[in-house]
């Protein structure tokens, strides 16, 4: 691979749909279970992210778009007027410190759990998360998710679109469909997950179909350039097994390409993956990356701008970045200038409350 002279820096701006960013650097979707137990943001997170709107795009954190599709507790909703009221609050508050949003719109199949959602979690397959779901008791094991029925997957499909529609009424200037993880949508994707015989299983025609749906109908209700999708080609984690990878991801960008599309976001980026390099050459719009910096491990001392100006190198247009976000308020200041970061403190990312979420500090102080 050889260095573009023409590849951006991190600190020129691009434009993004409707937006023009100041700089190339996007803050990735984080679960942080700050909400109420009935997915309602509260002002605390208000405050978490307009201490961020330093960064050229926002994506806030996973969002469910109906009850059923509850991973977690504590994780936000964007399904009822009491969802938009509570984020729009958060909007505001990110637009006043100068900074713009997308929100992430997750609905978690088979992670999730009746003592979390009130429901029994649905999927394309009666197969179960091996492993266990976090719930506000602890651990416990996954159940057995039913197999959502054609009727569902239809309504599944307008959910999202009614979600994206209450995003643009809180303030968002869009929405990204989580594809990614080893939640819904990637388990229709993944031969592990999607046993289906009906026309929503099968081949990878079949495999990309509930995925492109869910695209189509949010793109129609709220104009594809507030549309973003987030894929994890090849991800093994949270029991997923997606067996043609590459088929799968050279269909669904083949599929999308011509939507018009705000971006493409593709997790752990490996600019050397042949993948990643297939789907920068197929996809003619925005790609997002989010650099591999290490699962588990502390940041990059160089809080991962090498990793992101190689992917700048290898075509991406924009470099997302999770936890230097999470640990540090001001990081495009702190990257630009070369400022050491401060460190992630892992065991307080999903405990709730201001410790370890808006106590971070800036250089400033
Ligand atoms: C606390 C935490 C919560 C996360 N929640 C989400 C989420 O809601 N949606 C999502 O797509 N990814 C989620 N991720 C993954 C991040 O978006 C990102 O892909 C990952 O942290 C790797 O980037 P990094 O190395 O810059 O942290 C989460 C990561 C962390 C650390």
């Amino acid at each position: 691979m050889t260095t573009n002279t023409k590849t951006p820096s991190l600190f020129q701006p691009a434009d993004l749909g409707p937006l023009h960013l100041p700089n190339r650097l996007v803050m990735a979707p984080m679960t942080r279970t700050r909400a109420g137990a009935d997915g309602v943001p509260q002002p605390i997170m208000a405050t978490y992210y307009a201490q961020r709107a330093g960064a050229g795009l926002i994506i806030a954190e996973a969002a469910t778009p109906n009850r059923v599709g509850q991973t977690y507790a504590d994780i936000p909703a964007i399904y009822d007027a009491r969802h938009v009221a509570g984020w729009r609050t958060v909007t505001e508050a990110v637009g006043a410190a100068g900074g713009r949003m997308f929100l992430q719109l997750q609905h978690g199949g088979r992670i999730g759990h009746p003592e979390n959602s009130g429901l029994h979690p649905v999927a394309p397959s009666p197969i179960a998360l091996p492993d266990t779901v976090h719930t506000a008791s602890g651990h416990r094991e996954a159940v057995v998710p039913r197999a959502l029925t054609a009727e569902e997957i239809r309504q599944t499909v307008a959910d999202f679109a009614a979600a994206a529609r209450n995003a643009v009424d809180a303030g968002f200037a869009g929405v990204e469909v989580h594809g990614a993880n080893g939640y819904l949508l990637h388990q229709f994707l993944a031969q592990g997950s999607n046993r289906r015989t009906d026309e929503y299983g099968g081949s990878v025609a079949g495999r990309i179909r509930f995925v492109v749906e869910v695209v189509r109908a949010v793109a129609a209700e709220i104009g594809a350039e507030r549309v973003g999708l987030r894929v994890s080609p090849g991800f093994g984690g949270q029991g997923m097994a997606e067996g043609d990878t590459a088929e799968i991801y050279r269909a669904l960008v083949a599929e999308l390409a011509g939507d018009g599309l705000a971006y493409l976001h593709v997790v752990f980026a490996d600019p050397e993956d042949t993948v990643f390099q297939e789907i920068r050459k197929s996809w003619p719009g925005v790609l997002i990356a989010n650099p591999v910096l290490g699962w588990g491990q502390p940041l990059p001392e160089d809080g991962g701008r090498a990793a992101a100006e190689r992917l700048l190198a290898a075509g991406a247009d924009l470099i997302s970045f999770g936890r230097g976000f999470l640990a540090n308020p001001d990081l495009v200041e702190r990257l630009r200038t070369g400022a050491v970061l401060n460190p992630v403190r892992d065991g307080l990312m999903y405990t709730g409350g201001a410790e370890g979420y808006i106590d971070y500090p800036t250089l400033a102080g």
